[in-house]
């Protein structure tokens, strides 16, 4: 699919070029929308849809606060395999995809999640054998000594056969240059790419400037790569929406002062410092730390008495403890 997806951002005015859309580069205009709709079936091709798989991934997807364009993306390459496999059952041509890809985005943004989804997709679609993930960094694919890199990176993508092979903050291999193991890596993966079409998929994934370097200095690159993802920074309210899921999920309440106090805290560390934000994640972690902070004041007020269900669900304020930052990995 020659698909160039890239999501509404909620960055600041410093860095507009986050600021962009969801554009397909295919000669058809994008028909893009903000919700994950699903195209009229008549009743002669109900039964071959696979509209079962979609719906438990669309309940996957629908648990992830914002990515709009990403969920819409996740869609037409549902309708994408489909449509293929109706094609063929039709007697016609069907061109094999390439689906490898690039996830744009800071960190917490989530990009792995969404692999995960995608994953777990092209699984159900019987695109891949198994669906599984394996996240690596740069550490897990350069070696030591001339020859080691390949070996390395040899072993993780037949790991990754009839998975993903996902790579975290991806530009790191061409950091050093011609001489760096790091290019040794890439030219190995491309020729993996090469070698297992369609065994496996392959995400690059990293900041977006730094993942844009790292195409623009690798021309054979960008093709091998068609579809391109921006995650966003997510809003303020947004993080707020997914703390709210995440203290729900646990079994917790978040008190409305306690939400007030982590919005202001949120706008200011946000404006304070955009670099090292780390979005879903921070705010993960600072449910996290709250949890236990809620833990020791309990045993503290009620020592060997039962607190009562609703307190033991209640983060009060006080159990919020953002003044000082919590760990951002
Ligand atoms: N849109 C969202 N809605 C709800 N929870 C989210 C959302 N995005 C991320 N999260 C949660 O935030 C945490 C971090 O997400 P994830 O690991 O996917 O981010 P990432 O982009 O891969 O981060 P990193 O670059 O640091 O690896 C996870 O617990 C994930 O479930
Ligand atoms: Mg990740």
């Amino acid at each position: 699919m020659q698909g160039r997806a890239m999501a509404g951002s909620g960055r600041s005015e410093e860095r507009p070029s986050r600021q962009i859309n969801v554009i397909l580069r295919s000669s058809e205009p994008p028909v893009i929308s903000q919700t994950v709709s699903e195209p009229d079936a008549s009743p002669a091709v109900t039964d071959k849809l696979q509209q079962g798989v979609f719906q438990e991934i669309r309940k996957e997807l629908d648990q992830l606060v914002g990515l709009d364009n990403i969920k819409t993306l996740v869609y037409e390459i549902f309708a994408l395999l489909q449509v293929a496999r109706l094609r063929t059952d039709a007697g016609l041509l069907s061109e094999a995809q390439v689906f490898h890809m690039v996830f744009r985005g800071n960190p917490g943004t989530g990009k792995t999640t969404v692999a995960r989804i995608i994953a777990k997709l092209f699984q159900k679609m019987g695109v891949l054998g198994k669906g599984h993930l394996i996240e690596v960094e740069r550490a897990d694919l350069v070696g030591e000594y001339i020859g080691h890199t390949a070996q390395k990176t040899r072993e993780l993508v037949k790991k990754a056969m009839g998975g993903i092979l996902f790579i975290d903050e991806a530009y790191s291999l061409a950091r050093g240059g011609e001489k760096d193991f790091g290019k040794e890596a890439i030219d190995t993966l491309v020729k993996a790419m090469e070698d297992h079409k369609n065994q496996f998929i392959l995400i690059l994934a990293g900041y977006s400037d730094e993942m844009e370097f790292f195409l623009d200095t690798n021309p054979g690159l960008p093709s091998r790569f068609p579809i391109q993802i921006d995650f966003p920074d997510y809003s303020v309210d947004q993080l707020i929406q997914i703390s709210e899921m995440m203290v729900k999920e646990r079994d917790y309440i978040l008190m409305p002062q306690a939400i007030l106090k982590l919005k202001q805290h949120l706008l200011a560390e946000k404006a304070e410092s955009l670099q090292a934000f780390s979005n879903a994640r921070y705010v993960r972690n600072i449910i996290e730390r709250s949890i236990r902070q809620q833990a020791v004041r309990l045993l503290n007020q009620y020592g060997g008495s039962s607190p009562g269900k609703l307190e033991l669900m209640t983060i009060r304020t006080e159990d919020l403890k953002v003044d000082k930052k919590p760990n951002s990995t």
